[in-house]
């Protein structure tokens, strides 16, 4: 087991800047996933870490040793990368010994680590199996083993169920947090997937071209995003951005949209009032902070919006309502039993609370 730590690496393709100056430290034993969408750099940082790229420059430290030089062999770790191969004319033992055997170990040695991790990743009783025989789950569970086997100090995955059907990548996932608690290997895990990274992560390093954004347990990720970019790549519906200006009336600080306004707490009219640079704000509302007002009777008229119901999207346990608020429109969660019904009016509150508003220039979050 080992802490990583990036020191100010940076590594261009040409002209293309895919890794900008990126600094994070993973403590050992940490899960920590890299979040951003395609393209942002998320391989090309692991495959620094791992030394398949040489870095333009920064240090690279796996367990406080100085790895930047290194070849990938030397630097204690396995990865698994998006299209995972396994060798389809060897059985799975054979694949998942494939490296011990490289690194002549004893047999006896290569037969424990096998069933070891096989068994770790329930997979025991298919070792005399050859790939073909074996379902996309239990192939990618084969990837997983192979690197387990190494034994290394740091465990990378670039994006390993993204081949796997919907309901499969659910099951995988929990194994896979399963597997890191009883291993409590430092792992370094890519996914484009916002969902998937919020359920495995102990942190996340959301990325967006090139640049680390934000750093952060997921929640915290959630509920203190730093900026534009970060909310609206986090949560699902996505978060509603308004156009907004900040409006005093008798001591009050409200936020206006054309549609409504609402009332800032005092602590956050405070905030608002120190560190906004103008006005004008960009206002986010997720859509789970907003409820109908027959349900959760609000007495104060401030932070009321009064819509019309558009859309209503059953999902199961919950509904996505699409409300027309007069000029603009915002999407919320409701419980499966609301009352919204499609054309009809709608009162609905905000958790003014859970707001967030951002500089429109900037796009930096004020909170
Ligand atoms: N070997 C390469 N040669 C040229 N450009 C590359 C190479 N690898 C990646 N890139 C570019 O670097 C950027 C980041 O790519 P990548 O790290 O694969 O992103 P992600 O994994 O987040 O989708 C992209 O613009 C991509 O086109
Ligand atoms: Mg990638």
């Amino acid at each position: 087991m080992a802490e990583i730590r990036l020191d100010n690496i940076r590594k261009t393709f040409g002209k293309v800047v895919a890794v900008q100056d990126i600094s994070l430290t993973v403590p050992d034993g940490e899960f920590i996933v890299l979040l951003g969408p395609s393209g942002c750099g998320k391989t090309t940082l692991l495959r620094c870490i791992a030394g398949l790229e040489q870095v333009d420059h920064g240090r690279v430290f796996i367990g406080g040793r100085d790895v930047t030089g290194l070849a990938p062999r030397s630097r204690d770790i396995a990865m698994v990368f998006q299209s995972y191969a396994v060798f389809p004319h060897m059985t799975v033992f054979d694949n998942i010994a494939f490296g011990l055997h490289m690194q002549k170990q004893p047999s006896a040695e290569i037969k424990r680590r096998v069933q070891a991790a096989a068994g770790l990743l329930q997979i025991e009783t298919l070792l005399d199996r050859y790939p073909a025989q074996l379902s996309g789950g239990q192939r990618q569970r084969v990837a997983v083993a192979r690197a387990l086997v190494m034994e290394p100090a740091v465990l990378l995955l670039d994006e390993p169920l993204s081949n796997l059907d919907a309901k499969l990548r659910l099951r995988m996932r929990t194994e896979l947090k399963r597997l890191h608690k009883m291993v409590e290997y430092t792992i370094v895990y890519v996914t484009h997937d916002q969902v998937e990274a919020m359920s495995l992560a102990d942190r996340m390093a959301v990325m967006n071209q090139g640049v680390l954004i934000q750093e952060g347990a997921p929640l915290e990720i959630y509920n203190r995003p730093q900026n534009v970019f970060v909310a609206g790549f986090i949560g699902s519906p996505p978060i509603n951005f308004l156009k907004a200006r900040l409006m005093e009336k008798d001591g009050d600080l409200f936020v206006a949209t054309q549609d409504f306004a609402l009332q800032l707490p005092p602590d956050r009219a405070a905030r608002a009032r120190e560190s906004a640079r103008s006005n004008d704000v960009v206002l986010g509302i997720r859509p789970q902070d907003v409820h109908e007002l027959a349900r959760v009777g609000w007495t104060e008229g401030d932070n009321r919006i009064r819509a019309t119901v558009d859309v209503i999207e059953p999902l199961g346990d919950a509904v996505v309502v699409t409300v027309v608020t007069g000029e603009g429109s915002l999407q919320i969660t409701l419980p499966a039993d609301t009352r919204a019904q499609v054309d009809q009016p709608l009162e609905l509150v905000v958790d003014v609370n859970r707001v967030h508003l951002f500089d429109p220039q900037t796009e930096e979050a004020i909170f």
